[in-house]
């Protein structure tokens, strides 16, 4: 695990901050991209551009809340964006930085918790993506993350957020395993559906090839809830964040019973 960090931008932040901590993500940050979750940034990135067409943010500054390996904020700081990135994990937040200094690009990272995080300045567009708000797992704290988010935008600032919806967890997840498997890893996730709870679980081990030819095995425990519509609409309301659309996620169609994932655009008011 890497030193603490301190963020020139950020300032009063160390990257990583309370490392001593292992955190859900921490393990599978070094095999995240390469597994193939990368696609979904990849794909996520022409539609926020979509996004912001019909919902545009007052201004190029913005947040990735659950930043992950930083595939979006990255495309947002080439696209000269002032941007900040939160994460819990200390494995994805290094991740990302490797990758900014590959890319030659300026990111603001910080390991906080998103339902407490805090940033220096107000930005005019916060994203949080790829079901992150499905790991928030009481609707409590789901109120709490979105009190946080409303703070950190500027008046008519944007939030831009998917969710995986119960027919995924229960129907697409389910109670099933699932195997990938390249040149450097194998993983493997075991995921279980709970009706009662709306809780999926999901255990992954995973085997990350090493220099010397050996691999070495992690194992995390990974745990969403699946929320209905109603209580994430009241939540953001709660927090003062006005819904502008639920859309069927990669697309600009309303949802409809079927949809397995959400992208929800909130406004802060302007006044
Ligand atoms: C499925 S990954 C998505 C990462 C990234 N947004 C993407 O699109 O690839 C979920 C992310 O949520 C982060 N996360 C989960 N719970 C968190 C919390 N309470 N506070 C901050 N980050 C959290 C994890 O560390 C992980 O990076």
């Amino acid at each position: 695990m890497t030193a603490p960090r301190e963020n020139p931008r950020l300032g009063i932040f160390p990257l990583c901050q309370y490392n001593r901590f292992m955190a859900i993500y921490d393990h599978y940050a070094q095999v995240y991209d390469d597994s193939g979750q990368i696609a979904f940034s990849i794909k996520m990135i022409p539609y926020l551009s979509d996004l912001l067409e019909r919902h545009p943010a007052p201004g190029h500054s913005m947040l990735d809340l659950a930043c992950g390996t930083g595939t979006v904020a990255l495309s947002f700081a080439h696209q000269g964006w002032e941007v900040y990135g939160v994460d819990g994990s200390c494995g994805m937040l290094e991740q990302t930085r490797q990758k900014a200094k590959q890319a030659g690009q300026t990111l603001a990272l910080s390991q906080q918790d998103m339902r407490h995080f805090v940033l220096p300045h107000p930005v005019a567009l916060v994203t949080c993506l790829y079901d992150s708000l499905n790991y928030i797992l009481t609707l409590a704290d789901l109120k709490q993350v979105f009190r946080r988010v409303a703070a950190a935008l500027m008046p008519a600032g944007v939030f831009m957020g998917d969710m995986n919806t119960r027919i995924t967890l229960e129907q697409v997840w389910g109670n099933n395993t699932f195997f990938v498997e390249n040149q450097e890893m194998a993983v493997i996730m075991r995921s279980s559906y709970e009706p009662r709870t709306r809780f999926s679980t999901v255990d992954i081990i995973g085997f990350v090839r090493q220099e010397d030819e050996l691999y070495t095995r992690f194992d995390e425990h990974h745990a969403e809830i699946a929320y209905e519509d109603r209580e994430v609409h009241g939540a953001l309301a709660e927090a003062g964040l006005h819904v502008e659309a639920a859309y069927k996620c990669f697309h600009l169609d309303p949802v409809d019973a079927e949809t397995r994932r959400i992208m929800w655009v909130a406004r802060k008011p302007e006044g």
